[in-house]
């Protein structure tokens, strides 16, 4: 039976793609602070304001590519059952091969009802007031905001707690409860961290090995280096 990997990924993920990271310029994201565009209170102060925000995301998601980082975990399901919690609301798991991908903060390519959380919608386009579900009710991008609950959590949590090995590429850790999700592995399972500015330090957990690399390198160095010890 192939063993089963676990990989958490963050923003770092996808710099390389040419997707900024959040922490990595002040707490800004493309020139905005995140309350005024990722949280309910920002978008009740100035929706059209969020929205064309996320238009500009979901724009710039259909101009990019997933790096070498991305492919190198989607060869990883030749050898291992691989799943994939991801932090980013990009696509570029699934765009380089990726089966079993969990988006822990929603995804740019969906949009919701205001008025029922179960009411998605696949949308590739810009979205603007006006655009409505079938009852009427505004459409909202499907992203979980600062303050609102985490859905996908407890099936993270469920796929964590299975894992034989886990990985973490490009996270800053201290987005909650994302990255709470390393308490919930076995005991002793190796940890690997791939970021170039790591958050903790390989004393912090039992079993962790900190690969201090930017992820299009470290990543499928790491591929590389589990899929020997399986063949
Ligand atoms: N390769 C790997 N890691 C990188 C690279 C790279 N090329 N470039 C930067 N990093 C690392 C940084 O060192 C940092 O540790 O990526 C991390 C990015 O951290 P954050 O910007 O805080 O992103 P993330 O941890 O994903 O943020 C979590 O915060 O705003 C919310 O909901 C949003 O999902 C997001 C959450």
């Amino acid at each position: 039976m192939k063993k089963k990997v676990v990989v958490l990924t963050g923003a770092g993920m996808s710099a390389e793609s040419g997707l900024k990271t959040f922490r990595d310029a002040n707490g800004l994201w493309e020139g905005h602070d995140v309350m005024q565009v990722a949280s309910p209170q920002g978008f009740a102060a100035n929706p059209e304001l969020v929205l064309e925000f996320y238009n500009q995301r979901r724009r710039q998601l259909l101009e990019v590519e997933p790096n070498e980082g991305h492919k190198a975990l989607a060869k990883l399901e030749q050898h291992f059952e691989v799943g994939i919690i991801t932090q980013n609301v990009d696509n570029l798991h699934e765009q380089a091969g990726s089966s079993n991908v969990l988006h822990l903060h929603g995804e740019l390519f969906k949009v919701r009802s205001i008025a029922d959380e179960n009411l998605v919608f696949d949308w590739k386009e810009d979205l603007v007031l006006g655009d409505l579900d079938e009852n009427g009710n505004q459409l909202r991008p499907h992203i979980v905001w600062f303050g609102e609950m985490v859905p996908m959590l407890e099936p993270a949590i469920e796929i964590t707690a299975q894992a034989d090995i886990l990985i973490i590429i490009g996270t800053s850790m201290q987005v909650y409860p994302a990255a709470s999700l390393v308490n919930y592995v076995q005991n002793g399972i190796p940890i690997y961290f791939v970021d170039p500015r790591p958050s903790v330090g390989e004393s912090d957990f039992g079993n962790l090995t900190i690969i201090a690399e930017k992820a299009a390198k470290g990543v499928p160095e790491l591929v590389t280096a589990l899929c020997d010890t399986e063949t």
